[in-house]
């Protein structure tokens, strides 16, 4: 009887789809066409805001990749891009607002750009979105955070849960937290579209209450379909009830 409690006791609440409006902001996405791994033309970028509109968001502040070995990307190509991504706004009854920050990969260019402090794209607050390697943990992360932090940026950590590397994530997280560095976590890293593990990682961050901004990193619809297919995830739900920052960005 007392495990047939257990069971029972387990068995879970059927929560409703979440309505993604409270996020009010995302602030993670490649949708400046042709200039990464992301959206590759301009139709395809009017599909994925149309279809961010329809979720319930107001604003995006999408963050092509800028990573020397790959994506050549500089702010002017960017910012020339989020240009003609707005006139072509203009054209349409869409009223979701863009912006155009970028996903900096921490390679030795980047850290060039940072000493010889050259002009990095940023949103809200001066915030800055920062990626890792995900094969090994780059040496000098704790130098890079501080030359960031004591040049006055505030940086983000980009899908904080996909470093498998980083053994004890709540307490690293909790640690870099307290310095002035934001944690920003991918909603389909919950649904475990990036493996288990990573969906451990993510679990284990929600539950400490260890985040700061959640984002689609959205780079083509499926990633979209994906979280409108789990909307009635628990964890998902248990996001949205943390304070994050996200809705400070609008
Ligand atoms: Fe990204």
């Amino acid at each position: 009887m007392r495990l047939l409690g257990k069971i029972f006791s387990k068995k879970e609440e059927i929560l409703p789809a979440l309505d993604m409006s409270i996020f009010k902001v995302d602030m993670h996405s490649h949708l400046i066409p042709g200039i990464d791994d992301g959206s590759k033309t301009m139709s395809q970028t009017i599909g994925l805001l149309s279809k961010l509109e329809e979720m319930g968001y107001k604003k995006v502040i999408t963050t092509p990749h800028i990573m020397r070995d790959y994506y050549q990307n500089t702010p002017d190509i960017i910012l020339n891009g989020l240009a003609e991504l707005k006139n072509e706004l203009a054209t349409l009854n869409l009223n979701i607002q863009v912006e155009a920050a970028a996903e900096y990969y921490f390679d030795y260019a980047f850290m060039q750009q940072l000493q010889q402090k050259e002009k990095l794209l940023t949103f809200g607050d001066q915030y800055i979105l920062i990626e890792f390697p995900f094969h090994a943990k780059p040496s000098k992360i704790d130098d890079l955070l501080f030359e960031l932090l004591m040049q006055g940026y505030k940086p983000v950590i980009a899908h904080f849960e996909r470093y498998l590397y980083f053994d004890d994530c709540v307490s690293l997280a909790q640690e870099w937290r307290d310095k002035g560095v934001s944690i920003q976590l991918n909603f389909n890293s919950i649904f475990g579209h990036y493996g288990v593990e990573v969906k451990r990682q993510a679990e284990r961050l929600i539950d400490a209450e260890a985040i700061d901004f959640a984002a689609t990193d959205c780079h083509n619809i499926d990633h979209l379909l994906i979280l409108e297919r789990n909307s009635t995830n628990s964890y998902l739900h248990k996001l949205s009830h943390l304070k994050l920052k996200n809705n400070q960005l609008i």
